[in-house]
This record gives structure tokens, C-alpha cells and sequence, in this order.
């Protein structure tokens, strides 16, 4: 069975059934809601970024130099990642899926912007996304950083858990999370992208009520387990 951590804003680790170890947007070097540091990772084999944005990347490459890990992430990502020496990268597109050796994975769609953290040239504006992951049975949909899309309706009944941003003005709010959950259907949601800045703050308790029974909500703080499935 996978298990699924949490580290605060939108960083998770998770380890599936076979022992696969995957970090998805890594941001542990100065999130201030980050429970670990990025060098207590160890035999790491994938690190998935869902776009260029600092605190979704910033320890990626380090990672990925360190631990011999795959960079999963868009064309654009993993060729700018070749660019400094980092060879070897899966580069994946929106509505693109692939059979991993631990289960599929599928690139959705984002609505964001597409800076990619680094690139000095400019060259590697992205189109910023998210992830399907198949884990041992349990879909699990990393939604990235994004708007509300109407695209959301088309994972109706393909999402087990919903990890959504909930921060608001960089993303979706509670009321479009709410709206995402409504399209999505999901068993299990899991708010993220919020209190890490001033910018962000949200008010848990009010976004479980207002999820009500369309969805259990399960608030992760940096450090906890779920296991799927
Ligand atoms: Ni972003
Ligand atoms: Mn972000």
C-alpha cells in the first residue's frame, strides 16, 4: 500500500507498495511550514515538479544531483534541467500519461503562470501543470498551482484523493476548491498552498464546513502520513 506525506505548501513524498520513493514539487530550503530538510531525503528514485514556480522546484535539481533520482516534470523543466548537467529527466506534456515501473501518471491541466525558477535566458517558459498518479489501486491528483478549470469535470470519477490549492490569489480559493470538489468528486481532499505567506492565510475549519459532505476533507499538517488505499 502507498503512503503519502505531507511537508507543508505543496511538497509530498511518497513511498508505494514496491518501496519506490517519489517527491513531488520539492520545496524544503526556506518553507517556513517544512517539517524536514531536503538532505534528510535519501534514495529517492523519482522527484515530479508540476512547474517552474520557486516553491515547487527550488531543491529539485540538489535532489536530483544528490540522489540519482528521475526529474519528471514538463518538456520545458527537464530540457532546462539538461542545461545544467542534469541528464536523464522524463519530460512529460499536459493530457500526456506514462507507465512508470510503480504506476501511471498523467500530466493535467494548469491555469498559471510559467517562470521557470533559474532560467536566467527565459528560454524555458512552461505550461504549468499537475499529476494523476495510479498508486497500488488509489488515484491520487496533485492539482499543482492553479485556477478553477471546467477541465476539473473531466476527472470526475477518476480522483481517490484531491490534493487542492486553497490559499487563494495565487490560486484557487476555499470557494473554488469547493467548486473543484464539486467537478472532481473526490473520496478524500487534502488542501494545500495556503498559510505558508501572509498572502495565503485560510481558515481550515471554515473550508471543512464549507466542503460539507461532498468530500472528507483530511487538513495535513507538515509531518503527517495517509496511507492510500
Ligand atoms: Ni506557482
Ligand atoms: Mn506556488
Amino acid at each position: 500500500m502507498a503512503k503519502l506525506t505531507f511537508h507543508g505548501h505543496s511538497t509530498f513524498s511518497i513511498e508505494t507498495g514496491d518501496g519506490t520513493r517519489i517527491v513531488v514539487d520539492p520545496w524544503f530550503t526556506g518553507n517556513p511550514m517544512a517539517d524536514i530538510a531536503a538532505e534528510d531525503l535519501e534514495d529517492l528514485d523519482y522527484v515530479f515538479c508540476t512547474h517552474g514556480h520557486e516553491d515547487h522546484i527550488v531543491d529539485a535539481f540538489p535532489l536530483v544531483r544528490r540522489t540519482g533520482a528521475t526529474l519528471v516534470s514538463t518538456f520545458e523543466i527537464v530540457m532546462f534541467a539538461g542545461s545544467q548537467g542534469i541528464e536523464g529527466g522524463h519530460p512529460m506534456h499536459i493530457g500526456g500519461g506514462w507507465d512508470f515501473p510503480f504506476g501511471r501518471v498523467q500530466m493535467t491541466p494548469a491555469l498559471h503562470g510559467g517562470q521557470v525558477h533559474g532560467d536566467e535566458s527565459g528560454q524555458w517558459t512552461t505550461v504549468p501543470g499537475g499529476f494523476l498518479f495510479e498508486l497500488d489501486g488509489t488515484r491520487v491528483y496533485h492539482a499543482g498551482d492553479t485556477a478553477l478549470l471546467t477541465d476539473m469535470q473531466l476527472l470526475k470519477g477518476r480522483v481517490d484523493v484531491a490534493l487542492l490549492p486553497i490559499g487563494d490569489n495565487f490560486t484557487m480559493g476555499p470557494e473554488e476548491a469547493v467548486r473543484a470538489i464539486e467537478f472532481i468528486e473526490p473520496k478524500v481532499v487534502v488542501p494545500i498552498h495556503y498559510d505558508t505567506f501572509e498572502l495565503i492565510e485560510q481558515d481550515t475549519d471554515a473550508f471543512v464546513e464549507k466542503v460539507g459532505s461532498r468530500a472528507r476533507v483530511e487538513v495535513m499538517k507538515a509531518g503527517d502520513t495517509m496511507d492510500l488505499g
